[in-house]
Order: C-alpha cells, then sequence, then structure tokens
C-alpha cells in the first residue's frame, strides 16, 4: 500500500469512528469531548494532517481537501447531534425540576434589615440630641474600678450582688452596666456635660426576660443648680417623643450606690394606654429605667467639684425599650438573627 492510500485508509477508520462515538454520546458534555477528541487543537484529525508533510508532493492536494471534507462532515455531524442533546436534555430538565414560585427572589432575597436595637438606639440619641445630648462609648471589659469602685461600689459591698458579673481577671469585669462610661466621661471633659453612654453589657443571667449579654443606654447631665424636678421634666420629655404622646411618667423610690436620691421610672404602658394588659400586668404602668442625683462620693472619684457641679443621671436596657414598644414577647428573639423578626421594625 503506498503512503497516500495508507493516510487515506487511517482517515477513514477515524471518520467512522468519530461518528460512531458522536451517535453514541449519552449528554451534550459527552459530545463536547468528543469532538475535542477528534476536531480539537491536539486532536486525532490535526495530528494526521501532520503526515501530509511526509506525503509526495502531487498527492498533497488531494489529501488536504480529503481531510477538509471529513472536517466538514464530523463538524456538522456534531451541530447535529447537539441539538438533539441538547433538547432532550432541556426537556428533561422541565421533566424532573419543580419551580417554586415562592422562593424570594434572586438578588432580592437576603436584603438585611437594620437591628431593632440599633433602631431604638438610634431613637433614642436622636430624641435626647434635642436636649443637647451626645454619644459617648466605653470598653466592654472595664477594670473593676470604672465599674464598681468609682460608682461608689466598693469590693465585698452587698450592691455587687444586684448584677451578676462575669469577670475576667480580678480586677477586671466584662461591664456589667454602661454607668462607667459616666466616669469616662467625667474624667476626660469638663462640665457642663450632657452624654448618653451606650453599648453592650454583660450579665450572667438567662431566661425569658434576660440575656448575658445586653444593651443599655444611659443619660448623664452635670451642670449647676441640677434639681430633681430636672430629671423628672427630661424623662418626662423622653417618655412622650419615645412612647407617644400624653403618656404619664412616675417616679419611685429606689436604690443605687452611684445616685442619691435614686428612683425607678415607670410610664404608662404604651400597649395598653394604662388600661391594664399582660405586658404591664393589669397595673397600667410599666417600668422603663432608673435614675437619681449623682451621689456626691462619685464626683470625689473623678475630680468634679461638688457642690459647684451637680448632676442626674437615667438608665434604660433597649431590648426592653423594644419590647415594650413593640410588644415582642421574649427577649431571645433580639440574639437569633431571623430577618423575618428584623425586618418587622423597619
Ligand atoms: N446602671 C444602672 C443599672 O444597670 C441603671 C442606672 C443608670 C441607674 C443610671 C441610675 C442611673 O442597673
Amino acid at each position: 500500500m503506498s503512503q497516500a492510500q495508507n493516510a487515506q485508509t487511517k482517515l477513514e477508520e477515524l471518520r467512522q469512528s468519530a461518528l460512531a462515538k458522536m451517535q453514541g454520546a449519552a449528554s451534550s458534555k459527552d459530545l463536547y469531548e468528543v469532538k475535542v477528541e477528534f476536531l480539537g487543537k491536539n486532536g486525532f484529525l490535526t495530528e494526521i494532517m501532520k503526515e501530509m508533510a511526509s506525503l509526495p508532493k502531487e498527492e498533497k492536494p488531494l489529501f488536504g481537501k480529503l481531510v477538509n471534507e471529513v472536517k466538514q462532515a464530523l463538524e456538522q455531524s456534531y451541530q447535529q447531534a447537539e441539538l438533539k442533546l441538547k433538547a432532550h436534555e432541556i426537556e428533561e430538565k422541565m421533566a424532573n425540576e419543580e419551580m417554586d414560585l415562592t422562593l424570594p427572589a434572586v438578588g432580592g432575597g437576603n436584603q438585611g434589615s437594620e437591628h431593632p436595637v440599633a433602631k431604638v438606639t438610634d431613637e433614642i440619641v436622636r430624641i435626647m440630641s434635642r436636649l443637647g445630648y451626645s454619644l459617648r462609648q466605653g470598653p466592654w471589659i472595664e477594670k473593676d474600678f470604672y465599674n464598681f469602685e468609682a460608682l461608689n461600689i466598693p469590693a465585698n459591698h452587698p450592691a455587687r450582688d444586684m448584677q451578676d458579673t462575669f469577670f475576667i481577671d480580678p480586677t477586671h469585669v466584662l461591664r456589667t452596666h454602661t454607668s462607667p462610661i459616666q466616669i469616662h466621661s467625667m474624667e476626660s471633659e469638663r462640665p457642663p456635660l450632657r452624654i448618653l453612654g451606650t453599648g453592650a453589657v454583660f450579665r450572667c443571667d438567662s431566661d425569658i426576660s434576660h440575656l448575658p449579654h445586653f444593651h443599655q443606654i444611659e443619660g448623664m447631665c452635670v451642670d449647676r443648680h441640677v434639681s430633681m424636678a430636672d430629671l423628672k421634666g427630661t424623662v418626662s420629655f423622653f417618655v412622650r417623643e419615645f412612647f407617644g404622646a400624653g403618656l404619664k411618667t412616675r417616679f419611685r423610690p429606689s436604690f443605687f450606690p452611684f445616685t442619691e436620691p435614686s428612683a425607678e421610672i415607670d410610664c404608662t404602658c404604651p400597649i395598653c394606654k394604662g388600661k391594664g394588659c399582660s405586658l404591664c400586668k393589669s397595673s397600667g404602668w410599666i417600668e422603663i429605667g432608673g435614675c437619681g442625683l449623682i451621689n456626691p462620693k462619685v464626683f470625689g472619684f473623678t475630680g468634679v467639684q461638688y457642690p459647684e457641679w451637680q448632676g442626674f443621671a437615667f438608665g434604660f436596657g433597649i431590648e426592653r425599650m423594644a419590647i415594650i414598644k413593640y410588644g415582642v414577647e421574649d427577649i431571645r428573639l433580639f440574639v437569633e438573627n431571623n430577618l423575618k423578626f428584623n425586618q418587622q421594625f423597619e
């Protein structure tokens, strides 16, 4: 057999085997692999073209033509087979896949929303800024001095039991309240002061109305001639702006080591407007926080001169404010990060 005949036979074998493989391809992916195998850059057809170099000159044109014909034929069969397989694949997909029209749209489904704690914080800051208050923050890990000592809660004092403390080491704690921010502010700024301290606080406590990690916001005013009446006026203004016009505020005598006198703050239950409901346990009143005039002993720890300067402070739990305002039934919802829960506060 001449070299040319030999090459032609090879070409014919190639064509037959490529066609058979294309017919037999079970999927468009398999079919594509066959195409690469025969028609690809390093495929069999390219391989056989290289043999042309060693053919006698006069036989080259004919052989080249044959190779081109085979190439075209294979390309055509590939396209036909591909059409058929793809159509079949789409049909199969349609038959087997169900479309769930209730699924959120691509791109729109996971849109986040502001967390209610952030939203309530912003709202309180906005209201109090109208009275000249501005925001301060402090560290989560506090020296015993800032969380207790300087707030007139000495070591071994029973008042420490009011707050179940997480200790980092014997002299550092996860802050149990935002009141240490009062001390930082009095140390680093000069009165008159109107500040809001806010952020996360930590207590070893967990049930339907307590989280070990929650948030507080508190206001502090240090100025000349500050009285209980100023405190009451400030808190009443806040209650009406935050919970609704017409709601009343009342103070009940209480105790905090850092304020003297101290009071618990109640307001008309915003849910039932004082008529009595499950949230206010039928009393018509709901407790929202604590307050008092700054204890002169606290000034003593900071260098602020009393009685030239006097002050008051009041503090709220942010999750509790959201619970009361929006009627949330379980405080643990605030830490579940369920988008549907968060979106209700938009
Ligand atoms: N720090 C107090 C607490 O966490 C709340 C409070 C703040 C009371 C400011 C009085 C004044 O219980």
